[in-house]
């Protein structure tokens, strides 16, 4: 039992349910384990005055919540796990990209509903340095609302609305990092020893240089290195990822204890999912790659109980694109289990994807997939196929080598295969962050444009478009339909090709991953009546599978999903159980019909009453002499009753 489900327990016993006194119930219950992880992390000989300022500050946060907020956070709590539902289905958006400004994207609130979509994830919209600024993810405040958005009053009503029409806000949590212009790196910049302790800072290289033997680089193109020296502090000063992304140095309690204030002035404007960025790089060690460390969850778990007693209602999403084994110890394990992150990107499952469809095989997926530890009960997936950022290639090699495949050899092959090195693929993606020295790169490019629908209109290839639309179905029928929160792409949804136009920004143009992200095409959206479309295909279809999902409980997550092995390895199959339903789910990563026999799927239960229908085509399935044939890319969505 998580510490959630002891609070869901303990208010459930409450006769007089107020917010305070859950508060207080709260604060006692979770009180123990916050003095735990705190002095884990901060040795209590020297920060027992600070621990003081924690328990001080915690009733100090509650009382700064909004009223109307408090009274969710109980509904919520009596709820239960809300997040594992199968009414979410989740839309990633630029806010500039979708429809201009939060204004802008409060008017096309129709549209999202009307594609049944009631969970957004909006990029950053704080203030930011003019120029470079990662897409936001360099922050100048963590709860204001730069200009170009719009106000924070504008905001505020945004987020009324979507508490109106059920639907739920996740805002990101850049945790890792401040941007250069940010107060405490100003006040750093000037000499003040207070907020140079705030971050990583050196008065020479000598430190950074035992930092850097182990660790390695995130973008070693753009920003070589984890250290960058600034001439006006005459300082050198931690920057893992881009020179103007400053580490937050949470060695120090005062850091923690500010930047839990920066999260509730945040989460009081009505977000409802955090997202806890770059959160593998929190705790840095001389000696160690400074990835995943231990003191990394320990920090994690203590803002999570503390965010708990304050806002129970609020929940956090893991950003850890790292490895399948590594990322699952985000939900918090064995006694911590389901007490880090309750939601966490499924990471492994997307770059698995990508790798099936190049080889048009599913036996480093199964491989993977199998061998990765059961999430807690508690926690969910983010499931998707494609985001802002790049595609990384961290598969295990052992699991590579299974397939008979040269690691490094196979990785050449996938960045070919995607990147234009092949004339035969049908992808037009590019390289980001290649380094020709080891030959390691990553992916960028829009879903369908990876898929080939970018090759396909513009060589007018009729059968490559169908080949494309069909991969994209496949994909997100897949998302849709395995355990977890899908979260579509904008624009992915009436495949929206690469954007090449970042090339012209001297600010963007080293940065590959703004092919995708592009514009939300309204023009094209006005035109969906049109059936013989591709784009209306895609939208049409992924609209009516999402209203399957949200009509069918069989697709909300209990931890039931079930790997099954078909024989063919060109077809993935799953299997969501339920005790009076169930879902099968059959998908051919492969250019032909391909076929697999049946009896297996009898044995579960699936034919028992005859032929069944796939609930994608709505079409009864190819079913001969025992034998199931499923065409070119398709996906199949089978019932049993
Ligand atoms: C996350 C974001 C990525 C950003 C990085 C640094 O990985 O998804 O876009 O560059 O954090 O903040």
């Amino acid at each position: 039992m998580n510490q959630a489900t002891a609070h869901r327990l303990i208010s459930s016993t409450v006769e007089e349910k107020n917010p305070g006194n859950l508060f207080d119930l709260r604060f006692y219950a979770n009180l123990g384990y916050v003095q735990h992880l705190f002095y884990s992390l901060y040795p209590e000989e020297k920060y027992k005055a600070v621990f003081q300022d924690l328990l001080s500050l915690l009733p100090k946060l509650f009382a700064s919540r909004p009223e109307e907020l408090k009274f969710q956070d109980l509904q919520r709590l009596s709820d239960g796990n809300w997040y594992q539902s199968e009414q979410m289905v989740g839309m990633q958006l630029y806010v500039e990209h979708f429809n201009k400004n939060l204004k802008g994207l409060k008017e096309k609130l129709p549209y999202l509903k009307d594609l049944g979509i009631n969970f957004l994830h909006l990029m950053p919209i704080s203030p930011r340095p003019k120029g470079e600024n990662d897409g936001g993810y360099a922050v100048n405040s963590y709860h204001g609302v730069d200009k170009k958005y719009g106000t924070t009053k504008e905001l505020l009503s945004l987020t009324k609305e979507l508490r109106k029409q059920d639907m739920f806000l996740m805002l990101d949590f850049v945790v890792n990092h401040t941007s250069d212009e940010f107060s405490w790196a100003k006040k750093a910049k000037a000499g003040n020893k207070k907020y140079q302790e705030y971050y990583y800072t050196f008065s020479d290289d000598t430190i950074p240089k035992e930092y850097e033997k182990c660790m390695p680089e995130v973008f070693p193109e753009t920003s070589p290195g984890n250290f960058t020296y600034d001439l006006e502090m005459n300082r050198w000063v931690m920057t893992v990822f881009n020179s103007y992304q400053w580490d937050l140095n949470y060695t120090n309690p005062e850091v923690f204890l500010e930047m839990l204030t920066n999260l509730v002035k945040m989460i009081n404007q009505g977000v409802d999912v955090v997202r806890f960025d770059a959160l593998a790089f929190l705790w840095k060690k001389m000696g160690t790659i400074s990835q995943n460390l231990p003191e990394s969850h320990t920090l994690i778990s203590l803002f999570r109980m503390c965010l708990q007693i304050i806002a129970p209602g609020t929940i956090f999403l893991a950003e850890a694109i790292v490895a399948p084994t590594e990322i699952v110890k985000y939900f918090g394990e064995d006694f911590g289990a389901g007490n880090e992150c309750e939601i966490a990107y499924n990471a492994s499952l997307m770059a698995l994807l990508w790798n099936s469809i190049a080889t048009k095989k599913t036996g480093l997926l199964y491989e993977s997939l199998t061998n990765i530890p059961n999430k807690p009960q508690d926690c969910t997936w983010i499931n998707y196929i494609r985001c802002h950022d790049d595609i990384g290639l961290g598969y295990e090699n052992d699991f590579i080598k299974k397939m008979g495949w040269d690691p490094q050899q196979h990785r050449t092959f996938l960045l070919d295969y995607y990147c234009q090195n092949l004339d035969w693929s049908p992808a037009t993606g590019m390289l980001f962050m290649y380094n020709p020295k080891t030959g390691d790169g990553r992916i960028t490019g829009s879903a369908a444009s990876l898929l080939g629908l970018e090759k396909g209109i513009s060589s007018k290839n009729g059968e490559l478009i169908e080949e494309a639309v069909s991969k994209i179905i496949l994909l997100h029928g897949i998302v849709l339909a395995y355990g977890g929160i899908p979260m579509i792409y904008a624009g992915d949804e009436i495949g929206t090709l690469n954007d090449y136009s970042f090339q012209e920004d001297a600010d963007k143009k080293g940065d590959s991953r703004w092919v995708n992200r592009p514009k939300q095409d309204w023009n094209m959206i006005s035109n969906l009546d049109d059936k013989k479309l591709p784009q209306s295909k895609i939208f049409h279809t992924l609209k009516k599978l999402i209203a399957i999902r949200r009509k069918n409980s069989v697709f909300a997550d209990q931890n039931n999903l079930v790997i099954h092995h078909t024989g063919n390895n060109h077809v993935f199959a799953f299997e969501r159980t339920g005790e009076n339903d169930g879902l099968l789910v059959l998908c051919n990563f492969d250019e032909k019909q391909q076929v697999v026999e049946s009896s297996w799927m009898m044995k579960l239960g699936y034919f028992t009453k005859g032929e069944p229908k796939d609930l994608v085509s709505g079409k009864k399935v190819a079913f001969n002499s025992g034998l199931f044939t499923l065409s070119p890319y398709q996906v199949l969505w089978l019932k049993r009753d």
